[in-house]
């Protein structure tokens, strides 16, 4: 067995061991260890949760005084501590109805979107950016100053762009690939620490 199927495998088993529905969970549990992008007490916005992993990492970083709301188009089983919306991330008012959910602004959205893959990569990359900038708007809308971000990327032609776009939005910006995530994908992690945005 190859090394990277061998730490596929490995984050897998562990998720089945430890109750997390994917092994995407790993990945945030990871950039959270380098960059700590959420702390116990953050209101946690995650964007595309399907099928939850992220969303139950959130829960257990954001701890009891937490709060986490995860959306997705696809239908999510409940997720203990967690608030779930199905509905599309450029719907119109969902910004509205996160803040409403919270009772106040965000600390951290986390954004692990992916479009229906096609196979065709320039095709997929350049929907997968176009469904940042989608997260991009509700997260101008909804993250509270000094607030924190991630942003998964399908790296390509556009990908120097939207880097651009969120990182002026930020005090602090790394780019980084997890040892969870698999090698040979071509996905990278924005990571946007001190939201210098309007309150
Ligand atoms: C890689 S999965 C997320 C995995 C998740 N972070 C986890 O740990 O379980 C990407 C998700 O993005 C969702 N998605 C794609 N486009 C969307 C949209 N326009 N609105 C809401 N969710 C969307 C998909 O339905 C899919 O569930």
């Amino acid at each position: 067995m190859k090394l990277q199927d061998a730490r596929r495998d490995q984050y897998r088993r562990l998720a089945h061991e430890q109750g997390y529905r994917s092994r995407a969970a790993y990945k945030l549990k990871e950039l959270n260890k380098s960059y700590r992008i959420i702390g116990p007490g953050f209101y946690v916005l995650d964007l595309g949760c399907a099928p939850g992993g992220w969303t139950q990492m959130a829960v257990r970083l954001a701890g009891n005084r937490g709060k986490v709301v995860g959306v997705d188009t696809s239908y999510v089983e409940e997720v203990p501590g967690a608030h779930i919306m199905r509905r599309d991330i450029a719907e119109e008012g969902l910004a509205d109805m996160v803040i409403s959910y919270f009772g106040r602004k965000a600390n951290a959205v986390v954004c692990d979107l992916s479009p229906k893959v096609s196979g065709n990569w320039s095709v997929d990359h350049a929907r997968q950016i176009s469904l940042n900038y989608d997260c991009a708007k509700i997260m101008g809308a909804v993250l509270a100053r000094r607030g924190n971000a991630v942003f998964k990327v399908f790296d390509g032609q556009y990908s120097a762009e939207f880097r651009d776009y969120v990182r002026e939005q930020f005090s602090k910006f790394h780019s980084t690939k997890p040892k969870a995530s698999r090698k040979q994908s071509s996905e990278l992690y924005y990571v946007c620490l001190g939201y210098v945005g309007p309150d």
